[in-house]
């Protein structure tokens, strides 16, 4: 199939790129690299041994979109590209809502006007806000969002719900992510964060690595096993599988599907910390810190739909992710060098 990845020169948006090329699909990339290297994609092209075509544009650039659509004709389109810094979100609202509607919008209306229907998006377990029941079922109501990021998932959610009532040519599938970490096993592609990294995983990769001092535990009283934050990990490599699964419902002209995307299962800081220097054996030191504002007790998928409907599961373990991570940062400490 020939598939169009938005914001594919990206942390997951690279992953998929690799898997999608291994499986013989032509790939054709429109990222800002905003938030991105195009060493990514040199990088995907050394793994595969296939190139990936790359747009350096913006989803916000209406007339790119139409002229991209205009040169080719997509099986597919998988949309990754958007911001996703939740404390940014709430320091520029107006710029992640513009930047993750309006460039969706414009995305599907290119792809509306050339007659290209079948999507795929990025969408997150953030949709469910404090989840109402756990392990999280996709009949799971969606909850209030506590960052402007959350909200933007939610709204294109709604949208590309209304999208396909109102019209049976789409096909469209919404990927709830878990939370994604590790690299590719070759540790050539990985998570390359701008700054401070916000997120676990990635902080404690460079407290291993010596960029950062300490490790911050941000809780360790929520009613949790052993008190810190529960969160179901998942490895990019499944998450990029994930991706290839879903082509098969848009093969088959599903309609409208959503699924969850992790591993069923919960971790904790601490277990995630502990794996980690269990993997690679290495220290993390650790503070316990207060709560984190708008942080959730416990989160982890039912991801049984995704089996039966896609035949997709994931096959990597906490250590697998703690061990790719790890290869990623420990070889490229500086990311892609941006
Ligand atoms: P990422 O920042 O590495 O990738 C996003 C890519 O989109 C970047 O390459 C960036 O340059 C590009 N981009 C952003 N705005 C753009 C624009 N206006 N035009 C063109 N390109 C643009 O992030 P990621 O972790 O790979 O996330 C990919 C998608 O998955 C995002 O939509 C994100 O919200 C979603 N998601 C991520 C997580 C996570 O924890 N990483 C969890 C749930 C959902
Ligand atoms: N945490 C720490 N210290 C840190 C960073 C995080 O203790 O330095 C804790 C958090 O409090 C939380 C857990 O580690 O308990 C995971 O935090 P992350 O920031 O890695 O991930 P979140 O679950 O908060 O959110 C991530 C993405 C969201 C996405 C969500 C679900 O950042 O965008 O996963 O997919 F919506």
């Amino acid at each position: 199939m020939k598939i169009f990845v938005t914001g594919g020169a990206g942390y997951i948006g690279s992953h998929t790129v690799l898997q999608l090329l291994r499986e013989g699909h032509e790939v054709v990339v429109l990222d800002n690299l905003s938030n991105s290297s195009e060493e990514s994609l040199n990088r995907v092209k050394e793994l595969s041994g296939k190139e990936a075509r790359l747009y350096v544009g913006d989803i916000l650039d209406a007339p790119l979109l139409d002229r991209i659509c205009s040169e080719n004709s997509f099986d597919c389109c998988i949309h990754f590209a958007g911001l996703k810094a939740v404390g940014e979100s709430v320091e520029k609202p107006w710029e992640y809502y513009n930047n993750n509607i309006t460039g969706t919008l414009n995305l599907l209306k290119a792809l509306r006007d050339h007659n290209m229907k079948n999507f795929i998006f990025s969408s997150s377990a953030t949709v469910y806000g404090d989840p109402a029941v756990i392990p999280i079922t996709e009949d799971c109501p969606k909850g209030v969002c506590t960052n402007p990021y959350g909200w933007t998932k939610s709204m294109i959610e709604q949208i590309l719900m209304d999208m396909a009532h109102a019209d049976s040519e789409w096909n469209i599938v919404i990927l709830r992510y878990f939370n994604p970490i590790g690299a590719d096993p070759s540790g050539r592609i990985g998570e390359d964060p701008k700054g401070i990294p916000n997120n676990l995983m990635p902080y404690v990769t460079q407290v291993a690595v010596g960029k950062l001092s300490r490790l911050g535990v941000f809780g360790d009283d929520y009613d949790t096993p052993d008190g810190t934050g529960v969160r179901d990990y998942i490895h990019v490599s499944d998450l990029a599988d994930g991706h290839i699964k879903a082509l098969k419902k848009i093969k088959e002209k599903a309609g409208l599907c959503v699924y969850n995307l992790g591993t069923g299962n919960g971790v904790s800081v601490l277990d995630l910390v502990k794996s980690f220097e269990k993997a690679n054996d290495i220290k993390i030191p650790y503070d316990i810190k207060p709560r984190r504002a708008g942080d959730i007790a416990t989160c982890y998928a039912d991801a049984s739909k995704a089996k039966e409907e896609l035949g997709w599961e994931a096959k990597y373990d906490i250590v697998d992710m703690c061990r790719d991570s790890w290869n990623w940062q420990s070889h490229n400490p500086q990311g892609y060098g941006r």
